[in-house]
């Protein structure tokens, strides 16, 4: 078999269709194997466009079964059609002309779960990004906007739901045993957004009455049983559209609104017009099987599809390098609903941890690409954190620098401007500009130039002028295919804090521009002089986050400690303790390394301690810093060269002394948060006081260093947020202990029929630190519930061990690279898709001691030579080891 190796597209060859597509009308006459696709499409030649031009549509392994030109067979010597498209030629030159394509496709073979396919007994389609072209042969592209009408035909005993976008028509009996119905949308859409879904499923209902006073029917739709616990989803959903109408004065457009849950998804969710389709790991929750992270997710991803129906599908993208247009700006949406809904500096400090654990290293890796890139081979693979995430960093800075008011104000233009378009990055920020008067140029950079900033930081002090001199410079370093870069617009929020931690004031500030308490770098280096600043101050800088970069600023820990103290910032405050923090967990590591004993460090333990006894501290702000970095942030820190045994070694010793430090802290938190009698509520109030309980029952195993306590909580926890918490540190502080074999046995045998729970119990063994985990992985994959076909439970043994377990994965001997190769190219047979996302875990390989990497060359090197690989796979293999 050949192996395709894709076409590279590039955004400077965009152009527009020779043909408007002007209505589309579909039948599916639906079977588990043979279903038939007629599709009838309308089309005229575009003003201008070559009157001699071909009409070339999309397909990925079709075939024709029938074609007619205005009702009639096609002359065979018309057209041309191969697997991947169809060519028809002798066009009119501007009347409109009527195709009708015919194909019949197998939805059950269809593994790739892109296109039509089965999932549990239930039809459902995913279309983004090139899915539609799997169904029929199309115009598959984001800037062909047409109405739809579908008819769906299907036996009614096995499928008495039948759903597509938009509003329901009507439907009826079909004889035979069938039946079928008709949905219209009446708003224009690509066809990435298209869905259908056809099944017997349980419905969960509820109404929303917008502003303007139309009530529409909201319909979630489960595996019958699983009902109740669609009920926070619904919740979530209510919250959503509300806050869009208040915070972006955004209204919902159609009568209905549908969210199906299925089991097999390659993503987390989908905003199809009016039918969003979900990973049922993003739908269900109750107490007894959800964590408060899962309820966190539920109502953050239900809220991002719900967003898209503005940011996305009334407003579209002109081409799929414009992705970040929809998925940065629906993300920053789905942040801001967050924060409002919980604590804002909590959900900020989350995010940022997300961003430098996921995206940081992406950006300084093989793999790096711009926000908005230039070129790809596979789209697929471009559903990155970096178009998502630092795509919504990106937005944030544009808030940030033109204000509350100024940003809404451009974003009221972009939905007046842009509403039914398939729109482009420039034309998002061009509203900003308009709508302000200012010019984003530069500022554009930012979704043009990758990497991350590197902003080097010196700060001086002259009390007789009384005079505070800073001095910014800002590196980005070369990526893939942009070796020099340009210097950004780097928006730094910042505070000088006094003795006593009042803000000073500057009386002027000269250098550069400074707009309220954010300053502006914009060029490579720069010294602002801040007067009227009567004692030496303290400054705390990128506040907020408010830029994307890392910061290299040497602060003394006393200044570091008074920002712990004083900023008014809590997200500040919690980067100030881990900027105290990191140094200790870096010196640990390399004493592990070396064989030194590692000092414990009294002044972090103290610092540490006592914000966590703070009790005027929230919760889960207390459980952020005890936290502290993870092993992969140390890593980073220590740039390359890395020994993950002695990061994890010297992480565990900083625990183990701040644990003892604090030993009698961490057992009033155990007992008082126990919040006994209260019933379990999933809020950020109660997820708060949980995540800060298990984060000291986390502490005094180190302590007592027995598994007692765990084990005992384990038999206690009367919801899945502390069942788990306490399975994973039997399992990963305790992988041998007779408790932890107890507590995994009865877990599994609890929690065997359900799904999602299964995945926390393959994922927590999947993370044990340490040589043995790969034994227990291949152990894991022979288990009987592992399912090599259900994506879900291959990320949580696959995806985690290789992600989420440094020292396991980066075994010495490099066996787990070449479990992860094999996987890999098992995967990639049936889900190409699935297989390059789990193949990205590797992607900072460069940065291993040299044995290690040599390890994961080889490992790479046999996925790059296999015989047979998907394009997806190919893409990536090819950049990681350039
Ligand atoms: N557009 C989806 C989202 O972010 C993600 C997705 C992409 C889902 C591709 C499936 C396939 O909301
Ligand atoms: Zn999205």
């Amino acid at each position: 078999m050949r192996t395709d190796t894709g076409r590279v597209v590039h955004l400077a060859d965009y152009r527009p269709t020779d043909f408007v597509l002007e209505r589309v009308d579909l039948t599916f006459e639906l079977d588990p194997e043979d279903t038939k696709i007629e599709s009838r499409l309308i089309f005229h030649r575009r003003e201008g466009a070559d009157p001699q031009a071909p009409l070339v549509l999309d397909g990925d392994e079709l075939t024709l079964s029938g074609l007619l030109f205005d009702q009639i067979e096609m002359d065979a010597d018309r057209y041309t059609a191969t697997a991947s498209s169809l060519t028809i030629r002798d066009l009119p030159a501007a009347e409109p002309f009527e195709v009708t394509v015919t194909t019949i496709i197998n939805p059950t073979a269809n593994t790739k779960l892109m296109g039509l396919f089965r999932s549990n007994g239930i039809y459902c389609t995913q279309c983004e990004a090139e899915g539609f072209r799997r169904i029929t042969y199309f115009p598959d592209r984001p800037d062909v906007l047409a109405v739809y009408t579908v008819n769906i035909i299907a036996d009614k005993e096995a499928n008495p739901l039948l759903l597509s976008n938009g509003n329901f028509l009507g439907g009826a009996g079909y004889g035979d045993g069938k039946h079928f119905a008709a949905w219209f949308d009446p708003h224009p859409k690509p066809s990435y957004l298209f869905a259908l879904v056809a099944g017997d499923l349980g419905l969960v209902e509820d109404t929303f009455t917008t502003v303007s006073g139309r009530e529409v029917a909201l319909k979630i739709y489960v595996e019958h049983g699983k009902e109740p616990r669609a009920a926070y989803a619904m919740d979530a959903l209510k919250r959503s559209m509300k806050w869009d109408e208040e915070v972006f004065g955004r209204e919902y457009d159609l009568d209905i609104f549908m969210v199906v849950a299925v089991s097999d998804f390659n993503m987390g969710a989908m905003e199809n017009k009016g039918l969003n389709i979900f990973n049922d790991k993003y739908v269900l929750a109750d107490p007894e099987t959800a964590t408060d992270q899962d309820y966190a997710y539920i109502e953050a991803i239900i809220a991002h599809e719900y967003f898209h129906n503005w940011t996305g599908n009334r407003i579209t993208c002109r081409d799929w390098f414009q992705l970040c247009l929809k998925e940065g700006l629906t993300v920053f949406r789905d942040h801001e609903f967050s924060a409002d809904q919980r604590s804002r500096a909590v959900k900020r400090i989350a995010e940022v941890r997300h961003l430098r654990s996921e995206q940081f290293p992406e950006d300084s890796g093989p793999l790096a690409h711009p926000v908005r890139p230039t070129k790809y081979r596979e789209i697929n693979n471009f559903y990155t954190t970096t178009v998502y995430e630092k795509g919504s960093e990106v937005t944030r800075m544009i808030a940030t620098l033109l204000g509350r008011d100024g940003f809404k104000k451009g974003m009221d233009l972009y939905f007046d401007r842009h509403d039914g378009d398939a729109a482009t990055v420039e034309d998002f920020v061009k509203c900003f500009e308009d709508a302000n008067s200012v010019d984003l140029a530069q500022f554009s950079l930012w979704y043009n130039q990758a990497g991350t900033p590197q902003v080097t930081v010196s700060s001086a002090y002259d009390e007789k002028a009384s005079t505070f001199t800073l001095s910014l410079e800002q590196v980005v370093a070369a990526t893939p295919g942009q070796p020099t870069k340009e210097p950004m617009v780097i928006p730094l929020s910042f505070s000088l804090l006094s003795d006593d931690g009042t803000v000073l004031t500057p009386s002027s500030v000269e250098g550069g521009k400074v707009a309220g308490d954010v300053l502006q770098l914009v060029e490579r280096s720069q010294t602002f002089v801040f007067q009227g600043i009567a004692s030496r101050p303290v400054l705390s800088l990128n506040r907020g986050f408010s830029a994307p970069i890392t910061l290299h600023y040497p602060q003394s820990k006393d200044d570091l400690a008074h920002i712990a103290r004083h900023d008014s910032d809590l997200f500040s405050r919690w980067q100030a303790v881990t900027d105290l923090a990191l140094p200790a967990l870096t010196a640990a590591a390399r004493n592990a390394a070396s064989g030194a004993a590692v000092e414990s460090d009294d002044a972090l333990a103290d610092v540490v301690v006592a914000i966590a006894a703070d009790e005027s501290l929230e919760p889960a702000f207390r459980a952020q810093v005890l936290a502290l970095s993870s092993e992969a942030d140390i890593a980073r820190e220590l740039g390359s060269n890395n020994d993950p045994d002695a990061i994890h070694a010297g992480r565990q010793t900083v625990l183990a002394s701040i644990a003892a430090h604090g030993e009698q802290t961490f057992k009033t938190l155990f007992d008082t948060l126990n919040a006994a009698g209260s019933a379990y509520s999933p809020d950020a109030a109660g997820a708060g006081r949980r995540a800060l309980r298990n984060s000291a029952l986390l502490y005094l195993t180190f302590v007592e260093k027995s598994p007692a306590r765990a084990a005992e909580a384990f038999a206690k926890a009367d919801n899945m947020t502390d069942l788990s918490q306490a399975l994973s540190i039997l399992a990963h502080q305790f992988p041998d202990a007779e408790e932890t074999r107890a507590a995994l046995a009865s877990f599994e045998t609890r929690f065997a029929d359900n799904a999602l729970v299964m995945d926390k119990w393959f994922q927590i063994q999947a993370t044990i630190p340490g040589d043995m985990a790969l034994d227990r992985v291949n152990a894991l994959l022979a288990n009987p519930h592992f399912k090599g076909e259900n994506p879900n439970r291959v990320r949580s043994l696959i995806g985690s061990f290789a992600f989420a377990n440094p020292t396991g994965f980066n075994r010495k001997d490099g066996a787990a690279y070449d479990l992860l190769a094999s996987q890999v190219l098992d995967i990639d047979g049936r889900n190409p898709q699935l297989a390059a996302r789990l193949l990205t875990a590797m992607r900072s390989w460069r940065l291993l001691e040299p044995m290690r990497a040599d390890k994961a060359r080889n490992a790479l090197m046999r996925i790059e030579s296999a015989e047979t690989l998907s394009v997806d796979v190919r893409d990536i293999i090819e950049r990681m080891l350039q």
